[in-house]
């Protein structure tokens, strides 16, 4: 399988990668820097250079050809709100486009949790995080792709312990980055898993047959 990674060079998508390659996939991905583009290729993956906020769907679209499904993994982590507006917003809004004009059939979206932030006083920036992931989940639930939403519970970085709580509801806890980029390698691997929105967190079901539970 062929998997482009919108966010290649980030915790996720690093980690998404290499389970990848290690499973006999192709990976290629956008990256900003032309730095990272010779790291990813000294591990595999070949990158391509753009900026999310100023590339086009077309020109992200001619990167796509060929690819079996995109990941959109790219993120601001609820910086400031123009960021978070071109990254968890546009920048999804330009990826479905892109992924319509190269043909590409499968989407699959690292969103949050809408309740992460619940008891919790979080800045207008924050906030602002919160819904711009939120009306972006709405936009690709609604694109006629064979899209896909993860929503991971809070990420650290521990190593993953292979098993996990996935579902249409999941709470709000926390999930080893290690086990989400597992999670996500194994629902590329399940096309019958589409037009769903999956909440994701620890737990002790193991990542094989948590996927497997959730085909419908
Ligand atoms: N933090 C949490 O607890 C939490 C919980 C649930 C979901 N999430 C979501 O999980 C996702 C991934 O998390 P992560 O830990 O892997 O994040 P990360 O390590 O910060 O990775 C973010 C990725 O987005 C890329 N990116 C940001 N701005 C870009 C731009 N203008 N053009 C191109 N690429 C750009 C980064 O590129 P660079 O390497 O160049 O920076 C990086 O590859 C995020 O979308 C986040 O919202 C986070």
């Amino acid at each position: 399988m062929k998997v482009f990674i919108i966010g290649v060079s980030g915790s996720i998508g690093g980690l998404l990668a290499r389970n990848l390659i290690d499973r006999g996939d192709e990976v290629s991905g956008l990256v900003r820097r032309d730095e990272q583009r010779a790291d990813l290729a000294a591990r595999g993956i070949d990158a391509r250079v753009a900026d999310l906020a100023d590339i086009t769907p077309g020109s992200l679209a001619s990167m796509l050809r060929g690819i079996d499904a995109v990941v959109y993994t790219a993120g601001s982590n609820g910086g400031a709100r123009e960021v978070t507006a071109a990254i968890d917003g546009d920048g999804v809004v330009k990826a479905l486009e892109a992924t319509r004009i190269a043909r590409v059939k499968r989407f699959t979206l690292v969103s949050v949790l809408p309740e992460a932030g619940r008891g919790q006083e979080f800045d207008e920036d924050v906030e602002f995080y919160f819904a711009v992931k939120k009306l972006i989940d709405v936009a690709v639930s609604e694109s006629g792709l064979d899209w896909l939403i993860l929503r991971p519970s809070a990420l650290v970085d521990n190593a993953g312990i292979g098993a996990i709580a996935l579902g249409p509801a999941q709470p709000h806890d926390e999930i080893s980055r290690e086990d989400v980029a597992a999670t996500l390698a194994e629902l590329l691997h399940e096309p019958r898993i589409r037009r769903q929105i999956l909440e994701l967190t620890q737990g002790s079901t193991p990542i094989a047959t948590a996927v497997q539970t959730n085909i419908r």
